[in-house]
């Protein structure tokens, strides 16, 4: 688990613990909002009172390609530096975990290092600094990256890429789009909530952490996305996230990020929207499967209902309340009637038989999912 630091302005510390740790120069990866926001103003000039060196790479996409790491990975080299800072949301994350990954397995392309432990080796030091509070991906060893060239979306998965150093500084977060604050928070609930109904790997070490994450998203997210400025509920929302990435690096998360991927990888579907919106469908098209465990999720909650299914239905219909208040469609009309095969070829693959979700679905199930999602659309 990374060491963090944590609290407003906390960033400004990160140059000085950088140096303590023995390096000298970095390559900073983030996107162009953030440079053009001025987001990195704080860590810049801490970085030049601090005397480290650093080279900016700031063009890496939402849903991040395999293109965006080759390019990091360049500056990286002709710099000479000795670590990472990943600022910004998933998309730099994961961009700056999949260069570090790169930068050690010289002979090996991004596409062959996707799936299990395919780096096993140590990379570049990461220290993550999220701007987001959704993915979780400063705690997590995962990097997921769309191949530029076919559209599929797949993740390295390896426990080197886990960043060594967070940073959680709600201040970050402050100027977060309500739109972004409200589909990134739905990402870390369906980490949370997929961890938690999956069926095996389920320590509880990690059932804790997932019912602590749904808990302050439960508490906290609406208030971020109606006052964002409201750095008590901002911060609540990092560890939210960050509590639910780590529920899920050993629970695994299941379908409805195996379908999510797909979209962002064919359509540029952002991640935090495909999983608001897939999340209630996902859960339930489980049924019966699913419902004790998201009764207890209710409870944790405070959500009232006579038996298992009561609770479980009353959960679910929460998470369908929270996204309409937020604006988030209950369905997506992106996907098209030809994409649907290669949809569920992926979805399979990615899932079955890696994520231990509470039912194993087959293409027939896919297809009725996918059949809901772009029905409700339709229908509005
Ligand atoms: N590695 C993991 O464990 C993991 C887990 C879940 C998702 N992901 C991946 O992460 C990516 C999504 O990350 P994300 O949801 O954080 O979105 P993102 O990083 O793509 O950012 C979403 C948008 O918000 C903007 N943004 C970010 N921070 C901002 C700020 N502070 N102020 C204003 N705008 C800001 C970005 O410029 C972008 O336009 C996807 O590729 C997804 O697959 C990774
Ligand atoms: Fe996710």
């Amino acid at each position: 688990m990374p060491e963090t630091l944590t609290g407003a302005g906390s960033v400004k510390k990160l140059p000085k613990w950088v140096q303590e740790k023995g390096f000298s120069n970095v390559l900073i990866v983030t996107g162009k909002r953030h440079t053009k926001l001025g987001l990195l103003n704080d860590l810049q000039n801490a970085m030049h009172d601090a005397g480290v060196k650093y080279t900016i790479f700031d063009n890496v996409q939402p849903n991040p390609t395999d293109l965006n790491v080759q390019e990091g990975l360049a500056l990286f080299r002709e710099n000479d530096c000795q670590a990472i800072i990943a600022f910004g949301g998933g998309s730099p994350m994961d961009c700056a975990k999949a260069i570090g990954a790169a930068a050690v397995k010289t002979k090996k392309s991004v596409e062959q290092l996707q799936g299990l432990f395919r780096v096993l080796h140590r990379i570049p030091c990461i220290f993550a600094v999220p701007t987001t509070a959704g993915t979780g991906s400063e705690t997590t060893i995962a990097a997921v990256i769309t191949n530029a060239g076919t559209h599929h979306k797949a993740s390295i998965n390896d426990t080197s890429l886990m960043p060594k150093y967070a940073v959680l500084d709600p201040e970050l977060t402050a100027g977060l789009p309500p739109q972004v604050t409200a589909t990134t928070g739905m990402d870390a609930l369906c980490h949370a909530v997929e961890a938690y109904t999956n069926n095996t790997y389920n320590s509880k070490l990690e059932k804790d952490l997932a019912e602590k994450a749904v808990k302050l998203i439960y508490d906290n997210l609406y208030e971020a996305y109606c006052h964002g400025e409201d750095l008590e509920a901002r911060i609540n929302m990092q560890l939210a996230a960050f509590y639910a990435g780590r529920a899920f690096t050993r629970g695994c998360v299941g379908y409805v990020h195996a379908v999510g991927h797909t979209l962002g990888g064919l359509y540029g579907t952002a991640h935090g929207l495909a999983m608001a919106v897939i999340l209630p469908h996902v859960m339930r098209q489980f049924g019966t499967a699913a419902h004790k465990r998201l009764a207890r999720l209710a409870e944790t909650c405070g959500i009232q209902g006579r038996d298992n299914a009561e609770k479980a239905n009353a959960f679910i219909n929460w998470i369908e309340e929270i996204n309409s208040k937020m604006d988030i469609p209950a369905g997506l009309d992106v996907i098209r009637e030809d994409d649907v095969p290669q949809i569920i070829e992926w979805a399979m693959k990615e899932a079955n038989p890696l994520y231990p979700v509470p039912v194993i679905w087959g293409k027939e199930d896919f297809r009725k999912l996918l059949h809901a999602i772009r029905q409700v659309s339709a229908g509005k």
